[in-house]
């Protein structure tokens, strides 16, 4: 496990991943019954963006760096409000260099009656989680492997929340491991809302993922897709993507007003583009 999530904290991937969470989150919250949030490849909880490890990448800059300065039109300004909010909020009680990761906004958007399990496999990055969070009597932190614990997690006693499936792809079978793993939580809580995130390097890699998704009986499969440059020979990120299965009934349209202003803000060359589109359900629409 040399993955190491200080160096990328507050990239392009992260920003719309925790968009994303942020507004799922959102949605969750407007009805009462409380829920749970189920972090299976959790990091640290938050990032010091002038620490060695992100210092060393500055991929920050052109991800959280470029939202915190943007002018946005009020109708993204009100999308991106909770996430905002939360960054902002870390950055008044941490230091302004700081930068929530998926346990710290979850933790910032979830009410008394809810409650978290984030998970962590590195030994020393559950420890620091753990350091971050004990404090919180509504997080229960595990050091485990991720998808080991989410299939003892679901249904979780609430039967309401979300699951989000984070992981490195340090392993070459990545892709197929978290959709054998989401579609055996799936099969056992077949309500919850599941974010998945991937990365856009090889075309022929996410197209198969894709496929399997497609194929796996599922009935709503939401894709929000951003790249910002070109794919490269050398197989860097050039874009980040998310699945979202059971999403909120508004979130498509939230993502329609989003992305194309993410992708005028974050492009990095003549290769950026995006894609909202249905994988599986309401009108399926792409051809991947
Ligand atoms: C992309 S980072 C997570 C970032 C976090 N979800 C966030 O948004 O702030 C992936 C994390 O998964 C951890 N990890 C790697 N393999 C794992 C496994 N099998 N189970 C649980 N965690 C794992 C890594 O140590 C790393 O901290």
């Amino acid at each position: 496990m040399n993955y190491r999530h200080s160096y990328h904290a507050g990239n392009f991937a992260d920003v719309l991943k925790h968009i994303i969470l942020a507004r799922c989150l959102t949605h969750l919250k407007a009805k009462d019954t409380p829920f749970r949030v189920i972090d299976t490849h959790a990091g640290i909880g938050f990032y010091d963006l002038k620490g060695e490890a992100a210092s060393k990448t500055g991929e920050w800059h052109d991800g959280i760096g470029r939202v915190l300065k943007a002018d946005m039109p009020p109708s993204v300004r009100e999308l991106l409000g909770p996430f905002l909010d939360a960054v902002k909020a870390l950055q008044a009680f941490k230091g302004r260099d700081t930068y929530p990761g998926s346990p710290e906004l979850s933790r910032q958007m979830t009410r008394a009656e809810d409650r978290m399990i984030f998970v962590e496999k590195h030994p020393q990055d559950a420890r620091k989680l753990a350091e971050n969070f004990n404090f919180d009597g509504r997080a229960k932190i595990l050091e485990l492997d991720g998808y080991t614990a989410l299939k003892a997690c679901v249904p979780p006693k609430e039967r309401r929340g979300i699951v989000l499936i984070d992981p490195p792809y340090e392993e070459r079978d990545e892709f197929s491991t978290m959709v054998q793993a989401f579609a055996a939580a799936y099969r056992k809580w077949p309500t919850g809302m599941y974010l998945l995130w991937y990365p856009v390097k090889n075309f022929e890699e996410t197209k198969r993922f894709l496929v399997d998704l497609a194929e796996a009986g599922i009935p709503k499969i939401l894709r929000a897709e951003l790249r910002v440059k070109r794919m490269s020979s050398t197989g860097g990120l050039s874009g980040t993507g998310m699945i979202i299965v059971n999403p909120p009934w508004r979130l498509s349209d939230e993502l329609e007003k989003l992305m194309p202003w993410l992708d005028a803000l974050l492009k990095q060359d003549d290769g950026h583009g995006w894609n909202v589109d249905w994988i599986a359900g309401e009108t399926i629409s792409k051809g991947f």
